[in-house]
């Protein structure tokens, strides 16, 4: 997958002030979704720090009932507490993880950081089994870094 091209559609996107946060968000989830063909579903997450709970901001796909994950529980709770990425092949082989939808077979999610601090994260749910690979992981950080610029 060559990312490149997204990279300049993904900073468009960034800089359209004329559009709220949310907007510019969920357009970025649409933009992923529809321009690559094994994420089948992209949100954006928020942590609460205060309730310790994630809340579902932006996303592309199927609606989803878990818009609020508590810390530590599933692949996106586990996330907001490790502050690191998690790339998952398989996630029958995951103990911990939340079940949206029977067609997905895989997962990434990496966090999203603001000043140092893990205030969020971008997840991604594929229906292909074990599609993601070291590249997709840099893209997604450039992508919330991009993200963090305008939260
Ligand atoms: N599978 C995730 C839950 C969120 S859905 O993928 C949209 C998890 O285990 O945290």
């Amino acid at each position: 997958m060559d990312f490149t091209h997204l990279q300049s559609k993904i900073k468009t996107i960034i800089d359209s002030n004329s559009f709220s946060v949310n907007q510019r968000l969920t357009q970025i989830c649409e933009l992923l979704q529809s321009s690559i063909n094994y994420y089948d579903w992209v949100g954006f997450y928020f942590a609460n720090q205060k309730d310790k709970t994630l809340h579902l901001k932006a996303f592309a796909g199927e609606a989803t009932e878990h818009t609020i994950i508590p810390f530590g529980k599933g692949i996106c709770g586990q996330v907001a507490i490790s502050d690191k990425n998690f790339v998952v092949e398989d996630v029958c082989a995951q103990d911990n993880y939340i079940a949206c939808n029977f067609n997905v077979k895989a997962e990434i999610v990496i966090p999203l950081f603001k000043d140092g601090k893990n205030i969020g994260q971008i997840d991604i749910d594929s229906n292909t089994p074990n599609p993601f690979s070291n590249k997709d992981e840099k893209f997604l950080e450039w992508v919330n870094e991009k993200a963090a610029t305008i939260l």
